[in-house]
């Protein structure tokens, strides 16, 4: 036999390492092993492409390449969804969340439409003046940061629950987030800011440091490695619901509450349920408009909306002109002041969703309205009516026309910046979605009263609109966005654009936005907002600020043609896939 030099055994032992390092790390990897064309180090950004089958938007590359793959593998829209949404809890952590909430809105092709309610719950041990001092004023922070902001997690609640729909195993949709968060992803220039921004925050608000806190600065390239958060997902895994509500997640959430003053106990944690939700429906110039009901205000905005412009020529005053601007600028003042009076969980608060979502009720609100005139929020107040950046959104469309639309936060960029120890994912501020006190501003500006007051279980109102269209009983469009307070109206000029304006998904997603709220009294315009359109609405009485970027707006459009024309918003990482 040939002795070997030791040279040549050190190579040998090199290679044979090399090679049970591969192995192990592909079988640990089934997912990535099956999937060669999904590389965690290299990936790249689609703004824009039409599919033959089915199609995915989110907010990151590998998070929408993931769902694409489980359409190719027999899944359907449901199961594009799933996967998607668990894997930007992992590549996307700003906001694709474990440890927050949603709204998950889908029309079979068979037309059910079905809409779960997996927002974040108050805990038990919650009340109305809870974030107030002994003289009744709001504790600085309190409702924002650290474990004392955070409502109890829905999202894997919700995830489950949505699997009724799919077709795969939950095991399979959850395997490449784990593999995201085991083996680790490259990040991008805008995560390695994110991350650096609040590096400090993540320090002061958790009871130890984290994957996202291990180097001093972050930058483009650099790989995040998530071991704590793959043992969670593993434990899901393993166990569904009983992973994340009970055990040891459930107790390493309830450990992490005590390092900040938390309320979200053991029993809260068991105790969560989502909720199915009828969706809101209106029409609007042929077309068959689904959204979000409460706890939702999203829904019941755009409705509003669309139905108080609808007798206007929109399209002959043209995009983003003088007269346009004026007419939407309105019809937002009007339903938003409705928003704070009327709006909150439908479990707790009368919400007179029929009244508000009418046709007569929306000429009515808008009797006042002269042309040319910038209103004014001190006259108009809610209407007389009987009986809540960092979000994202993930719109999915699938070979057969199921159509599904996510919107899911944690609230804040990061939530409440707390990353439970030992489980290595962070935790939701969602109870500033809540009015604190009638007449104090949230997060967002947004003021609210009795509606949205805090009761122990009432989850929280919110402004996300996961939004659906159907053109002549087919699916048409799946739509969304980011943004707080904003997006109810940032659809709702997503919408216009497609439908009057007569623009292509990505050219709608893309043009640029405005906002009003009814208070603050401002119409707060997008950067790129042109000057002589601005200087036009202060001359008409408006006051006016410019106010970065709104959102990151995610959407498909089946075209005449039956392609799937997929758009990711100009404004972040957004990404399409599909086959
Ligand atoms: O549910 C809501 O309305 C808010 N928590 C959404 C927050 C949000 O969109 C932040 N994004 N930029």
């Amino acid at each position: 036999m040939k002795k070997m030099t030791p040279s040549l055994t050190f190579l040998r032992t090199i290679v044979l390492v090399f090679v049970l390092v591969l192995t192990g790390k592909l079988m640990a990897q089934p997912f990535l092993k099956a999937h060669p064309h999904i590389n965690p180090y290299q990936y790249e950004i689609v703004k824009e492409k039409s599919f033959d089958n089915g199609a995915v938007t989110s907010a990151h590359p590998l998070a929408s390449m993931v769902g694409a793959a489980m359409m190719q593998d027999g899944g359907n829209a449901f199961d594009a969804a799933i996967a998607t949404q668990l894997s930007l809890a992992v590549v996307f952590p700003g906001a694709g969340n474990i440890g927050g909430g949603g709204f998950m809105l889908a029309r079979k092709v068979n037309g059910e439409l079905i809409g779960i309610d997996y927002r974040e719950a108050a805990p038990a041990k919650a009340s109305r003046d809870m974030y107030l001092d002994e003289p009744g004023n709001p504790i600085e922070g309190k409702s924002t940061r650290g474990a004392s902001a955070s409502g109890i997690p829905g999202s894997i609640a919700g995830m489950i629950s949505t699997h009724a729909y799919a077709k795969l195993a939950f095991a399979k949709l959850i395997e490449p987030a784990i593999e995201f968060a085991e083996f680790g992803y490259v990040i991008s220039e805008r995560e390695a800011k994110g991350l650096n921004a609040d590096r400090e925050n993540f320090l002061k608000f958790s009871s130890a440091p984290s994957a996202f806190t291990k180097k001093e600065v972050w930058k483009a390239g650099d790989t995040l490695i998530q071991p704590e958060l793959a043992a969670t997902l593993k434990r899901i895994q393993a166990k569904g619901l009983a992973g994340f509500y009970e055990g040891p997640t459930a107790e390493y959430i309830v450990k992490e509450m005590q390092h900040s003053g938390g309320y979200v106990g053991l029993e809260d944690l068991k105790n969560y349920k989502p909720k199915f939700r009828k969706p809101i429906e209106f029409d609007y110039r042929d077309h068959h408009v689904i959204s979000f009901a409460p706890p939702s205000s999203g829904g019941i905005l755009i409705a509003q909306m669309m139905q108080m412009i609808a007798p206007f020529n929109v399209e002959k005053m043209g995009l983003n002109t003088l007269a346009s601007v004026n007419l939407m600028v309105e019809s937002q003042r009007r339903a938003y002041a409705d928003r704070a009076e009327h709006m909150g969980d439908p479990d707790y608060w009368k919400v007179p969703t029929k009244t508000l979502i009418s046709n007569s009720y929306a000429q009515a609100r808008m009797s006042d309205y002269k042309e040319g005139v910038a209103g004014s929020s001190k006259l108009t107040t809610a209407g007389q009516a009987h009986e809540s950046e960092q979000t994202t959104h993930l719109s999915v469309i699938d070979k057969e026309g199921n159509m599904v639309a996510i919107t899911t936060t944690l609230n804040d960029t990061y939530g409440n910046k707390t990353i439970v120890a030992g489980a290595g994912f962070l935790l939701n501020n969602e109870m500033d979605d809540f009015s604190i006190k009638p007449g104090v501003p949230n997060m967002y500006g947004a003021l609210g009263g009795e509606a949205n007051s805090i009761q122990p279980g009432k989850r929280m109102l919110s402004s996300m609109t996961p939004t659906l269209v159907t053109l002549k009983g087919k699916p048409y469009i799946s739509i969304g966005t980011p943004g707080g307070t904003t997006i109810p109206n940032q659809v709702y000029e997503g919408l216009v654009n497609i439908i009057d304006h007569k623009m292509t998904i990505k050219q709608a997603i893309d043009a640029t936005r405005f906002h009003h709220q009814w208070i603050p009294d401002v119409v707060a315009l997008e950067s790129d907002f042109p000057e002589d359109i601005e200087t036009g609405l202060k001359n008409m009485g408006y006051k006016t600020i410019k106010r970065g970027k709104f959102g990151r707006m995610d959407g498909i459009l089946i075209s005449s043609d039956g392609k799937r024309m997929a758009a990711g918003d100009k404004r972040g990482d957004d990404s399409v896939a599909g086959y």
